[in-house]
């Protein structure tokens, strides 16, 4: 199995996903502002590894706090977590990890624990081990969206690479794979960072699932042509009325999905769920560097000075989305009903 990032001797240790697919490297965080550095340039991506990375950068925090008053010890703690939280704005789960994080500071400072940065170290890694777990949920719940012979098509990386393993998206398909199912799937390259091309397209290798990868502006041809049965993707953050911000380019497809009456289909755990958000609106699109549109790995692919706008995330608003799968079930016509009874199933 691929394991995105795991807590080892103190340290975070994460598979540089900058260096894939040439280069199949682990990075070591013993910092946590290294941590913050490594959620910035992406060499951890995908909402839940984030939030775990995130987790994991606030326990390194924590060891670096001296023994001093419970309070004093939360106030440290909290300025840490508000510096990993600024690492980028859109996926949800990195602000879970961190409340999830201050709570079981605030739970074991209330039992006067004599170490609370060892309980911190034993959340982050709780964490990480529940995310696979959820992950797997998903997969065993949402394979039954799947048919034998079905052609898939997903954006982005919503991989074992985007998790701390087995992935969302992906994970619905390994699943379904892994229950007999033959399925094709069609990698989108994801423009501009390429996830798709660079890391969606080594995992489908590396677990010799049927892949064939096509640039983004391919979609609508293929779906002209019947050669897509169903798309599947993951999300950053899901608002309360069901609207989803995913990768940029996500909306697109969900459009052409709708207009070519193809099922259109989100992957995402509890812990992407925004529930103070009315709609997608209120979601906060990370804009990135303009590099990132105008050279292709370091070579310029546009004129230098060229005004660019890059949004890292578009939203897709409820309407279009036949389906959301989270761990606790599939949310057929997710709206804000079907949401409020999911928030009322669980206890976040
Ligand atoms: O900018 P990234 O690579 O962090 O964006 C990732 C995505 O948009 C994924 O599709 C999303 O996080 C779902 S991953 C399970």
């Amino acid at each position: 199995m691929i394991r995105t990032l795991f807590w080892k001797n103190n340290s975070v240790v994460m598979i540089d996903q900058n260096a894939l697919p040439q280069i199949e490297r682990p990075v070591v965080c013993a910092d946590y502002r290294q941590v913050i550095a490594a959620i910035r340039d992406l060499t951890v991506r995908g909402a839940p590894a984030i939030g775990v990375a995130a987790a994991m950068g606030a326990a390194l925090g924590a060891l670096t706090l001296p023994p001093q008053p419970p309070e004093a010890f939360r106030d440290k703690f909290q300025a840490i977590c508000d510096e990993i939280a600024a690492a980028r704005p859109t996926a949800r789960n990195l602000f879970w990890a961190l409340e999830r994080m201050k709570k079981r500071l605030d739970e074991v400072l209330r039992g006067q624990t004599k170490n609370p940065a060892a309980a911190l170290v034993q959340e982050a890694r709780r964490m990480c081990a529940e995310d696979i777990a959820v992950n797997r949920e998903m997969g065993r719940r949402g394979s039954e969206l799947l048919s034998d012979g079905d052609h898939v098509l997903t954006h982005c990386n919503a991989g074992a690479l985007a998790t701390a393993g087995y992935g969302t998206a992906l994970g619905v398909i390994r699943a379904a794979v892994a229950e007999g199912k033959k399925l094709h799937v069609y990698v989108d390259e994801t423009r501009p960072v390429l996830q798709g091309a660079r890391l969606t397209a080594w995992e489908m290798k590396k677990e010799k699932i049927p892949a064939t990868l096509i640039c983004d502006n391919m979609a609508g041809m293929l779906m002209r042509q019947g050669k897509i049965d169903k798309v599947i993707v993951g999300a950053d953050r899901i608002a309360a009325n069901g609207d989803a911000a995913n990768k940029i380019g996500t909306y697109a497809l969900a459009v052409l999905a709708r207009a070519h009456r193809i099922p259109f289909y989100i992957a995402a755990p509890l812990s992407t769920f925004d529930f103070s958000l009315t709609t997608g609106a209120e979601i906060p699109i990370e804009e990135r560097q303009a590099d990132e549109v105008t050279t292709f790995r370091g070579v310029a692919a546009a004129p230098q000075g060229m005004a660019v706008y890059n949004p890292a995330f578009d939203v897709t608003p409820a309407r279009l989305i036949s389906a959301i799968v989270t761990e606790k079930g599939i949310l057929t016509k997710p709206g804000r009903a079907a949401i409020a009874r999911l928030k009322r199933s669980v206890a976040l």
